[in-house]
């Protein structure tokens, strides 16, 4: 990994010298298992990973919100006024206008500041960088208007937030990265909101492995995300269940459905569920074996069930597993993006050198920094100094 520098200094450089500067970092994150079963409510378990984005701050006495990203984003400055508009779609100060929103929804427009961005995460790698800058943004206007928000007042302003941003997902990101633990996954449920932490044993091994296909958040990967959670939640109206954990605890309701999409998403959704508590169970006991074949179960339903894999991302996971892994499932949304790749840590460099000879080899723009990362499970926002 490379060393990440100080965005102290960049905000220096920029802005000049000032008052008194503090740094706030969010990590990335990963998901191991529950794939799009956050926004029905059903608990996930995904890891923060070390790569992160640090953004150094300074109050202003006036509402203007200046900030600078040392990557190629360059600077960026507007008027923190109640009701603020997104600016040119793509733009990365809608990061920054989305947390000015969600923090002045909530508590009303306050004092600005000087920002300086740094990063180790990349973007549109399915590590949740956006969340992680949306996050960092958010804790950094809080500090430099005095004010202490707490876990469950910050998810209920973030996911809602987002949609700013024109993404709209379920809250496991945001909650992987403001609150987990180091050397542990998060065990995130939702009804009621909670993190139980999972300690990861000593030598689980997690690589995430993109597919170098980037589904973009906003167009057609957008629309299909929406159309599988409306699928998912329109089979539930019509099985007349409240909540997928209703659902959950009656077993016959499929053979009321006719086969087709509903059926199949209301068979992924239910069944993820359970390989969730099943992962954590082999997590708790060290089940190494149990655990990969949950992932690799996983994945087959996400393909064959919600139908969000891609080729490239089923190429992927078979040689992970042809190359010594234990599992391999696609990550995140799905229809490209990356996969999580499991393995013990003492095959961990024949994994690797596995994926680079068999599926990245002939892919020129492979590069093993951004495409292919160790994620070990490191702390939330809330829980870095
Ligand atoms: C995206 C969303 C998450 C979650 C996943 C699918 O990453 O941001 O909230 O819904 O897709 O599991």
């Amino acid at each position: 990994m490379r060393g990440l520098p100080d965005p102290r200094q960049q905000l220096v450089q920029t802005f000049g010298n000032g008052g008194e500067t503090w740094v706030v970092s969010a990590p990335g994150r990963v998901n191991l298992i529950g794939e799009h079963i956050d926004y029905h409510g059903l608990p996930v378990l995904p890891i923060a990973i070390g790569r992160r984005i640090r953004v150094a701050f300074r109050a202003r006495t006036d509402r203007r919100i200046r900030a600078v990203s040392a990557e190629e984003y360059g600077l960026r400055e507007f008027e923190w006024t109640p009701r603020l508009a997104p600016t040119a779609a793509g733009d990365w100060e809608n990061y920054l206008r989305a947390a000015a929103e969600a923090v002045g929804r909530k508590w009303g427009a306050g004092a600005g500041v000087d920002a300086a961005v740094v990063s180790d995460l990349p973007p549109a790698a399915g590590l949740a960088s956006s969340s992680a800058l949306m996050v960092a943004f958010t804790l950094g206007l809080l500090r430099a208007n005095q004010r202490r928000a707490s876990f469950e007042e910050l998810m209920e302003i973030l996911p809602e937030g987002e949609q700013f941003v024109g993404t709209r997902g379920g809250g496991m990101d945001h909650a992987a990265v403001l609150a987990s633990r180091e050397g542990c996954a998060s065990l995130i449920e939702f009804e009621p909101l909670a993190v139980r932490p999972i300690p990861v044993p000593a030598d689980w091994r997690f690589l995430v492995a993109h597919s170098l296909q980037t589904a973009e958040k906003s167009g057609a990967a957008r629309e299909e995300y929406n159309a599988r959670r409306a699928a998912g939640t329109a089979v539930l109206k019509r099985l007349g269940f409240i909540s997928y954990r209703a659902a959950m605890e009656e077993a016959s309701c499929p053979e009321k459905l006719p086969p087709g999409p509903e059926r199949e998403s209301f068979l992924h959704v239910t069944s993820e569920a359970w390989r969730v508590r099943a992962a954590v169970q082999a997590m708790e006991q060290n089940d190494a074996g149990t655990f990969g074949r949950l992932l690799l179960e996983s994945h087959t339903s996400l393909r064959d069930r919600l139908r969000v894999s891609s080729p490239a991302l089923d190429q992927l996971v078979e040689t992970a597993v042809e190359s010594g892994a234990l599992g391999a499932r696609l990550t995140g949304a799905g229809l490209g993006g990356c996969a999580v790749v499991f393995c013990q840590k003492r095959d961990l460099a024949a994994v690797r050198r596995g994926l680079i000879d068999r599926y990245y080899a002939g892919h020129p723009d492979f590069d093993p920094d951004r495409h292919l990362i160790d994620a070990q499970p490191g702390p939330g926002a809330l829980h870095l100094a």
